[in-house]
């Protein structure tokens, strides 16, 4: 696929993706839904090297939200042994495509192997610089912005006494994906137009991008489509479409 279209200034940093539909892609085919979610780990390879290819630096995947946990028990556990089964198989390809992976959100209630499978890949692949793959799991919004002000209580005491000292600044600095920074362009299949609990505080300026494909269906030309519609974006941040073009915006925000 050929990227060279987009020029690199019009490229997002950071794409975070709610890869939604599995379910209903199973039922259209009268399959049981965990086959959907099998089915949906294809879309997350070709997602993930279709991002690395375009020159993507960050590329964040709602796998599993906190809400998630409400669903039938064995779709839950099925979910989790087909993770398990995602981390074994990739660490080749992540290391050969030069990728680095983390995970996001509480994965102190995972069971021991899927904790540690987590940790070897993480540390594997740590040396990695391509493009960093984050992987959220049992992750909420909100879940995120309460435990970020609990570590900083925690790890600066300080500001226990001088509420002064919490800013978005010190609060983003303990959100569980700061090595991401905030989201450029979110992009949601599946047909639904909402956020589902996921980066809320890390999307406050995303470019937010809602397709109907079901994420099984999702390809690297969905991807690519993506792509070319934020180019066409003008994200201003506030200010005015004339300040923006008078090249107002401070580095690092926007194209
Ligand atoms: C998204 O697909 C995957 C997860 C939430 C784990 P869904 O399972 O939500 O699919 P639909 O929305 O029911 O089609
Ligand atoms: C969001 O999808 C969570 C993930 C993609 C992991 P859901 O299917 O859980 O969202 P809702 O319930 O439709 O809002
Ligand atoms: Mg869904």
């Amino acid at each position: 696929m050929n990227f060279s279209k987009i020029s690199e200034q019009s490229l997002p940093g950071h794409v975070a993706v709610i890869m939604d539909g599995n379910g209903r892609w199973a039922k259209q085919r009268r399959l049981p839904r965990v086959e959907g979610h099998r089915r949906g780990v294809r879309a997350v390879n070709a997602c993930t090297e279709a991002a690395r290819r375009a020159g993507i630096r960050s590329l964040t995947l709602f796998a599993f939200s906190s809400e998630n946990w409400k669903r039938p028990a064995d779709e839950v556990s099925a979910l989790m042994s087909l993770f398990v089964q995602v981390l074994r198989v990739q660490q080749p390809r992540l290391l050969k495509y030069d990728i680095r992976l983390r995970v996001a959100g509480d994965t102190s209630v995972f069971n021991p192997e899927l904790r540690d499978l987590i940790a070897e890949t993480e540390q594997a692949t740590s040396g990695c610089r391509g493009m960093t793959l984050t992987i959220c799991a049992n992750y909420g919004g909100r879940w995120d912005i309460a435990q970020a002000v609990r570590r900083l209580l925690w790890e600066e005491p300080l500001a226990a006494s001088h509420p002064e000292m919490i800013d978005e600044e010190s609060i983003g600095r303990h959100l569980a994906l700061d090595w991401a920074g905030d989201v450029d362009l979110l992009i949601r299949t599946g047909g639904e137009s909402r956020l589902s609990n996921f980066l809320l505080w890390q999307s406050a300026y995303a470019e937010l991008y809602f397709t109907p494909e079901l994420w099984p269906d999702f390809t690297e030309k969905s991807f690519l489509a993506a792509l070319r519609w934020y180019a066409g974006r003008e994200r201003r941040f506030g200010l005015t479409s004339e300040q923006v073009a008078s090249g107002a915006l401070p580095s690092g925000r926007g194209f």
